[in-house]
């Protein structure tokens, strides 16, 4: 069953939502050459701890850290380490997700590190777009796969591809509730009518290569089976009687 949160709910979760923006904001513009991913997970640790807010990821299933990045190839779910270091020309996915007052948020981006290749560029832009213009299905009369066409029918002309094996979610007290938002596979006008106080987190995950991804030994990292970059967006949006309103835009 899908929750269905009231406008006080929203309210909170708007709050969730600002905090997740702001320190998805920080830690993009912490990233520089060398630095390693441990450093960016430190950060929002105690950045969240001085909000008296938390990471619901931590201990999610056992995952050991606060926030998740995946570089190059690495397509959701990089646990941070200092092993981990970023280096100019690469790209990192960042995925920050708050839990303040009882309300989850969950949002990701992916940048670049210091100077990037075209391709690259274009693989980040065109994933940031698919969000974008998923969103904007997110309006009552439509149906929840009219989110999931509107990803696949954006980023397939540009010939990149999208993971199958994960998918958006609802999000409200928990950081995932139903439903699940595919990002692909699904025809226009189809699925469940969306309804007033739905709150989902559309997420798409867009490859350069093949859509095949698989998960390595610690249990996490999900990667792309042909080593190509892959890049993801998430955003945690509200459905109301005005259409979309995006809780984690930055100063929304
Ligand atoms: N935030 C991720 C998502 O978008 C889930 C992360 S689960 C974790 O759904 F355990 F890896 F943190
Ligand atoms: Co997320
Ligand atoms: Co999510």
């Amino acid at each position: 069953m899908v929750i269905a949160k009231s406008k006080a709910e929203i309210e909170k979760m708007y709050r969730s939502g600002q905090l997740a923006a702001q320190l998805l904001h920080e830690l993009c513009k912490m990233v520089e050459p060398g630095m390693n991913t441990l450093t960016l997970d430190r950060f929002a640790e105690n950045w969240l701890k001085e909000r008296k807010a938390f990471s619901p990821f931590k201990g999610y299933r056992s995952y050991p850290k606060h926030i998740c990045t995946s570089i190059n190839h690495q397509v959701v779910h990089g646990i941070p380490s200092e092993a981990a270091i970023m280096r100019e020309g690469d790209i990192i996915s960042i995925d920050c997700g708050v839990s303040f007052e009882g309300y989850v948020a969950d949002t990701a981006a992916t940048v670049g590190v210091g100077a990037i290749s075209e391709p690259a560029r274009k693989l980040i832009q065109a994933t940031e777009q698919s969000l974008y213009h998923s969103i904007e299905q997110l309006r009552l009369g439509n149906r929840l796969y009219d989110v999931s066409y509107a990803v696949q029918s954006y980023i397939e002309p540009f010939g990149y591809t999208l993971v199958r094996e994960f998918c958006g979610h609802g999000v409200g007290r928990k950081m995932h509730e139903e439903p699940l938002v595919p990002n692909c596979g699904k025809k226009p006008h189809t699925g469940p009518k969306l309804k007033e106080g739905w709150v989902l987190a559309v997420e798409p995950m867009v490859n350069l290569g093949v859509a095949d991804v698989k998960t390595l030994a610690d249990a996490w990292t999900v990667v792309t089976l042909d080593g190509k970059l892959s890049a993801h967006f998430e955003h945690t949006i509200a459905v109301t009687e005005n259409g979309p309103r995006i809780l984690t835009a930055l100063n929304a």
